[in-house]
């Protein structure tokens, strides 16, 4: 999400890459540019710049790929200049046109800000820029960080302050909450560049005579293999000699300079070899950045996003989830959460039977469409003809701008961030993650759960990114066990309860990927038909329930392992940490970290997404791209 570039040079600065050397600095805005288009990867739909020339900042900024940014620059040129940043937005607060693209200008134009990130107590700092007399023009958050930076530096400059820009940046960092990186230039400083992070990505660049700033290293790979990692909470001024780092309240830090040895290419994927372990390793973030700023001050749910009248909301007798593949399997998993918290009868249709079979819907029904791409032609022909019924429609979309959510009556945006691997791994916990928040949102509004009741579970799913990133730096095992198996011919995956669409979704990552049959199935129905296709050595995954849970779930799944392994079945069991009930009749088993049984999905599908990720590899096939499939499936 988001591309952020920062780059300052002095005239005689010497670079020396890939054998060429140049007399002289790079222009700004032809690093700046460079830097947008090498962090394309990361997804967008506007982008702009901002140079300091000798009148001051310049800024250009426009909606869409950066060819429209590009046509904009050969229409209205700007001058040569040494100092600049750049931006490629993806939309979060305001949809993505012309005037919410970034940089947004403060302090009477003088001062350009691009951020990357959500600051989640917009709406208050808004209200007392308001209130101070301050016009906001465009939609965005990041206009009122800019604001608020702009007028803290106002009082600085006018008070005489020395370095008032890093010192407006720190004081108007202790007022922001949420996650941002910022980076901002002022006319009064022309070779300067401040930028600030907090849980969202800035790396630097060090040059020789210049120095950059990028979201990650590919923002300046064709100009240095140099880079300093930055820590939490920091604040870094670069000029053309220094970098200088210092915490939110001007204590000097330190980062960690190291050497990028990956090429271009390998840089846009983070150094990791492919889109697609790129993206399983996102998902701490992703599961994060969709929680964030969804709670106000005194714990309560705010969807803002949501827009349909409360009253309506609250007479909603059923709802009904539609969604393909695997995002339908995230709905599966949501019908279980929503039933339990809310009490509302909940249905889960495939989009592309939905439409056919005459469904009973009305006004009473809330259709919950979700889509990673928002494109998907089947879904989007099932919002239609639901909203036709009279139904009302919520979105659950990782695309900003996309169809389903413009003809949908709300929407609930994933932060999962660009999605380039065709098959899904992050957006399918993210949209899981948005999914147990509505249906929070639903059990707050009409009474079903207690506050504290619902701050429980929310304190759970805050505690999810720190728990997937346990089971992301455990992963080993997993990793070799799919090594080991990349001969098999057919897996099995075995799940009950919530573990049934995490188990269907196993199976599905296992097909598209490795292309090996694959099939999950409830726990249960075993005994009614597929334990059939138990023989010697077949290979069996199962999801197992906490037993910390309706002990009946557990021992029900556990009597199922015995069962198949009675038949000669090599079981993979998925467990949760300090449950060794199958530890002596198992082959195979993998913790994931203890969580309440309704939130499990985040956990138990990550080393399913694993295994099928490394003994795809192994079988030497593209798990970007595999055969025969599509990122947006926009025809039924
Ligand atoms: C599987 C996968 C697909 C999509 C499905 C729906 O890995 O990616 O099954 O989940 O095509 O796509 P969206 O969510 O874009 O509507």
């Amino acid at each position: 999400m988001c591309g952020i570039v920062g780059y300052v040079g002095r005239e005689r600065a010497q670079t020396v890459m890939a054998g060429e050397e140049t007399n002289g600095a790079h222009g700004a805005l032809d690093v700046v540019m460079e830097g947008l288009r090498r962090l394309e990867y990361r997804g967008y739909d506007s982008a702009g710049v901002a140079v300091l020339t000798g009148d001051g900042v310049e800024s250009r900024k426009k909606a869409g790929k950066l060819a429209n940014l590009i046509s904009e620059l050969e229409t209205d040129p700007l001058p040569r200049s040494l100092t600049g940043i750049g931006h490629t937005r993806w939309a979060t607060h305001g949809g993505p046109t012309d005037q919410n693209a970034h940089p947004h200008l403060a302090d009477g134009g003088r001062l350009a800000l691009i951020h990357n990130g959500i600051i989640e107590n917009f709406a208050e700092l808004k209200a007392e820029l308001l209130e101070q007399g301050v016009v906001l023009i465009s939609d965005t958050d990041t206009e009122v960080a800019a604001a608020l930076l702009g007028s803290i530096y106002r009082t600085l400059s006018e008070a005489g302050t020395p370095n008032a820009l890093p010192l407006a940046m720190q004081q108007a960092c202790q007022r922001l909450e949420g996650a941002f990186t910022l980076l901002a230039i002022h006319q009064d400083s022309p070779d300067l560049v401040v930028a600030a992070r907090r849980n969202s990505p800035l790396v630097v660049g060090l040059g020789d005579g210049e120095n950059f700033l990028g979201s990650d290293v590919s923002g300046f790979i064709d100009f240095t293999r140099r880079a300093v990692e930055l820590g939490q909470d920091q604040i870094v001024t670069i000029t053309p000699e220094d970098v200088t780092i210092t915490d939110f309240h001007g204590a000097p830090a330190e980062g960690r300079e190291f050497h990028v040895d990956w090429d271009a290419a390998a840089a846009e994927k983070g150094g990791y070899p492919s889109f697609m372990e790129k993206e399983i390793n996102d998902q701490p973030d992703a599961v994060g950045q969709t929680l964030l700023g969804r709670t106000d001050l005194k714990g309560n749910l705010i969807l803002d996003e949501l827009r349909i009248d409360e009253s309506i909301l609250r007479s909603v007798d059923k709802i009904v989830v539609l969604a393909c593949g695997t995002s339908a399997y995230a709905g599966q998993v949501a019908k279980y959460a929503i039933e339990h918290w809310c009490r509302i009868p909940t249905e889960v249709e495939l989009s592309h039977e939905f439409r056919y079979r005459d469904p009973i819907v009305n006004e009473k029904t809330l259709v919950v469409a979700i889509s990673q791409s928002g494109e998907t032609m089947d879904t989007l022909m099932a919002v239609r003809y639901a909203r036709e019924q009279g139904a009302k429609v919520v979105a659950i979309c990782n695309t900003n701008g996309s169809t389903i959510p413009r003809e949908s009556d709300a929407v609930l945006y994933t932060h999962a961030g660009p999605e380039i691997a065709v098959a899904s791994t992050k957006a399918f916990l993210a949209q899981i993650t948005a999914a147990y928040l509505l249906g929070l949102y639903l059990a707050q509004l009409r009474g079903n759960k207690y506050r504290d009741e619902i701050a429980e579970v929310l304190s759970d799913l805050h505690e999810m990114p720190e728990k997937i990133q346990h089971i992301l730096d455990n992963a080993d095992h997993v990793k070799k066990l799919a090594r080991d198996m990349s001969d098999a011919k057919s897996v099995l995956f075995l799940g009950r309860h919530v573990g049934f669409p995490v188990a269907m979704e196993g199976a599905l990552k296992l097909k598209e990927l490795a292309y090996i049959h694959a099939e999950g199935f409830a726990a249960g129905e075993l005994k009614h038909g597929p334990i059939a296709l138990i023989e010697d050595g077949q290979p069996v995954v199962v999801v197992l329930p906490s037993p910390r849970g309706r002990d009946s779930l557990h021992s029900k799944v556990v009597s199922n392992i015995q069962e198949i392994r009675a038949r000669g079945a090599i079981t993979i069991v998925i467990a949760e940490e300090g449950d060794e009930s199958v530890a002596d009749f198992s082959e195979h088993v993998f913790h994931v970290p203890q969580t309440p049984t309704l939130l499990a999905p985040l956990l138990t599908t990550v080393p399913l997404q694993i295994f099928a990720c490394e003994l795809a590899t192994a079988k030497g096939y593209d798990v970007d791209q595999p055969r025969n499939l599509a990122k947006s499936v926009t025809v039924e």
